[in-house]
């Protein structure tokens, strides 16, 4: 049995925050450094390219999306950590799989079906769009990854990614390609500032990298009900669950529930916690930033080890195609 190759791509897109933090970087991260083998964690920036048209913005977004694993602790020694870009042999790949991938399958690809039905027709998808699942299946048959953990609205792409690898074995009659499997993480969601569930589109989000003060507005804004200070309080309260799950002190909380403290004063607490907790994390963070040639360093790093693995596939895949 082969052993286990985990890889993941992660698109420079949006401000992290808690959600992103607990549901898929947290685990990522502890999932690569805990690996036997080396595992694969890159930036997708050019599959960023489909819908945003900013330099400035793709450049950054890189460098943030880079910094925030970096300070969380991955462990680029056992690790291969890259920018998709800097590894051309994906993008030949996906030229050559272009010839295994039938129209149908695209066709019946959740991104670009939603933008038909939406439109009623297709003329404005971009073919970057339109044909992203075949890159998407390009970074992971590149590294001959067998394991992907993604998110549940990634499940198509990787069933797409087995599909194409399918029909190149079956072809040749030959296991060139590995075929990979999906590991779909069933994260509790953690809540957000209004009690759903955290998320950008709520708008109810704690932002991992915002400033002390940028957090505390935010949490003193959570709302509340017009219980008085020293009203009892029920532990089904938004503000009591959000003070657990930062660690907020027993006593601190057992006083909160039985009465004595007031909203504003328990927010207060909340945010100096959330904070306290961050701190280290932002402050590794903002001297990533700031020295960005640490960076830099890291994932060309990471480069060079990719590339050695995407060459050798790519070298069989030629070979076996008679080129
Ligand atoms: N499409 C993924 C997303 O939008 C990112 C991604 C690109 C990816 N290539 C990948 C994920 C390869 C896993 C494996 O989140």
């Amino acid at each position: 049995m082969q052993e286990q190759r985990i890889l993941t791509g992660v698109k420079p897109t949006g401000n992290p925050h808690l959600g992103n933090l607990y549901g898929a970087i947290l685990p990522a991260i502890e999932m690569a450094n805990n690996s036997p083998v080396p595992s694969y964690i890159f930036i997708a920036n050019i599959h960023a390219l489909n819908g945003v048209k900013d330099a400035d913005f793709i450049r950054e977004k890189t460098y943030e999306v880079a910094a925030t694993f970096l300070s969380f602790g991955l462990n680029t020694d056992k690790t291969v950590f890259y920018r998709q870009s800097d590894v051309p042999e994906i993008f030949e790949l996906t030229s050559l799989l272009m010839n295994f991938t039938p129209k149908g399958l695209m066709n019946r690809a959740h991104a670009y079906k939603a933008i038909l039905d939406k439109d009623g027709n297709d003329d404005n998808v971009n073919m970057g769009l339109y044909t992203y699942p075949i890159l998407m299946a390009s970074d992971i048959l590149a590294m001959q990854a067998n394991v992907v953990p993604v998110g549940l609205d990634q499940k198509q792409h990787i069933e797409i990614a087995r599909d194409i690898a399918n029909a190149f074995n079956f072809v040749y009659k030959k296991d060139v390609l590995t075929l990979p499997t999906e590991f779909i993480k069933h994260q509790d969601s953690i809540i957000g500032l209004d009690g759903r569930k955290m998320s950008k589109s709520y708008n109810n989000t704690i932002e991992i990298f915002a400033t002390e003060e940028e957090t505390k507005k935010k949490i003193m804004k959570i709302p509340t009900d017009s219980l008085l200070p020293t009203d009892a309080k029920s532990k089904d309260c938004l503000l009591y669950k959000l003070m657990k799950m930062f660690n907020v002190e027993n006593d601190y909380l057992e006083h909160f529930i039985s009465g004595g403290i007031g909203y504003g004063d328990a927010k207060k607490v909340l945010a100096e916690n959330v904070n306290k907790y961050l701190a280290p994390y932002r402050e590794k963070y903002n001297n990533l930033i700031i020295n960005k040639s640490k960076i830099d360093e890291e994932l060309e790093k990471g480069a060079i080890k990719a590339r050695q693995t995407a060459k050798q596939t790519l070298q069989k895949v030629k070979e076996t195609l008679g080129l």
